[in-house]
């Protein structure tokens, strides 16, 4: 056990599918990481699901399965750290209703995400109530466990700063109830696609982690690669290539030097150069495609550490409720 003091971490991904080699990258392996010695608590925010797929809400709990069974085959709780599902713990509804009558409405209209998921999405109708309180939805699930650390990917940065500014402001006006929640963000930059663009669920060029080897070596082979190697003759630029975003992931910090020098004089050719980062990720996944195909077998198996995650969840959330009552005076 470390000497550090012992730190609470909180943080959550939207059951809107499986998850991706980006979700690895940018939040998973620090979730992972932070389990071993901190109280964390790892949420599947169905609420926020439901915040932009309303019209296809059924989806919502079939995704939430698929969330977990990732998140349990990785290794994610249910021993080392909370795992549970946002609406089961009704508390973080009650601290999100008093929280929105203490934002400022400009501080809510000015989150980049709010103009920009609209314009992505123009299909669905983002333009309400509860998804401009998105980001206060999410603060009430850091605060409600007083977490100290928030491991993200790079795109809740904004989120995060208006959950400190919030934070700041109700301590401010009913004492020191909570403490500021530190935004954990890791150092890989943003992974690539399969059509070159950032991996994104919504861009249907997700690499998942459940992908078998066949489909992951379906999905990297024909990647477009840097484009100045029109030829096997023509050297090229690794830090322009997206295919070499998922090595900077996954492939081990020699083996990509080694590559980059020989993709800078035209010593390797691309076909090459993709499989070693195949190769790693299929040994990287096999493990846990293996520990996946258990917990499918018995989903029961699964709803049932979810609900044991929801009622340690609902006790820390249920005793922070009582002061923060008390500290309003309600
Ligand atoms: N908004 C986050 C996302 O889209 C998900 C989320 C909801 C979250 N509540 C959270 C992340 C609390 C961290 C902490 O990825
Ligand atoms: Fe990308 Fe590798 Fe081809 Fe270079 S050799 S362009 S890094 S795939």
């Amino acid at each position: 056990m470390s000497q550090k003091k012992k730190k609470v971490v909180l943080s959550g991904l939207r059951p809107t599918g499986s998850c991706h080699l980006g979700h690895l990258a940018g939040a998973l392996r620090n979730w992972l990481k932070f389990q071993e010695e901190h109280t964390c608590f790892y949420s599947i925010v169905t609420w926020h699901a439901f915040s932009s797929e309303y019209k296809n809400s059924k989806v919502i709990k079939d995704f939430t399965l698929e969330v977990a069974l990732d998140w349990l085959s990785i290794g994610l709780g249910p021993e080392k750290s909370v795992v549970f599902i946002q609406s089961e713990v009704k508390e973080h509804a009650e601290l999100h209703l008093l929280l929105s009558m203490v934002v400022p409405l400009p501080w809510l209209q000015r989150v980049p995400t709010f103009k920009e998921m609209q314009r992505e999405i123009p299909d669905k109708d983002l333009n309400t109530y509860g998804f401009l309180g998105y980001p206060v939805l999410q603060t009430a699930d850091i605060l409600i466990y007083k977490a100290n650390a928030v491991p993200v990917g790079e795109d809740q940065a904004y989120h995060l700063e208006l959950a400190r500014e919030i934070t700041r402001r109700f301590n401010r006006l009913y004492g020191n109830v909570f403490p500021e929640p530190q935004t954990i963000l890791t150092e890989i930059p943003k992974l690539a696609g399969t059509d070159g663009r950032k991996m994104s669920k919504s861009f249907g060029n997700s690499i998942f982690l459940k992908d078998s080897p066949e489909i992951i070596r379906q999905k990297i082979s024909p990647m477009i690669t840097d484009t100045r190697r029109k030829r096997r003759t023509d050297p090229g630029e690794p830090d322009d290539c997206p295919v070499f975003t998922l090595h900077k992931a996954f492939v081990d910090k020699g083996k990509r030097e080694e590559l980059a020098d020989e993709c800078r004089k035209a010593g390797i050719g691309c076909l090459e150069c993709k499989n070693v980062v195949i190769e790693s990720l299929i040994e990287l996944l096999a493990p846990f495609r293996e520990k996946r195909t258990e917990y499918e077998k018995n989903p029961k198996f699964v709803w049932d550490i979810l609900e044991e995650g929801n009622q340690k969840a609902r006790l820390v959330a249920q005793e922070t409720m009582e002061e923060v009552r008390a500290a309003i005076g309600l």
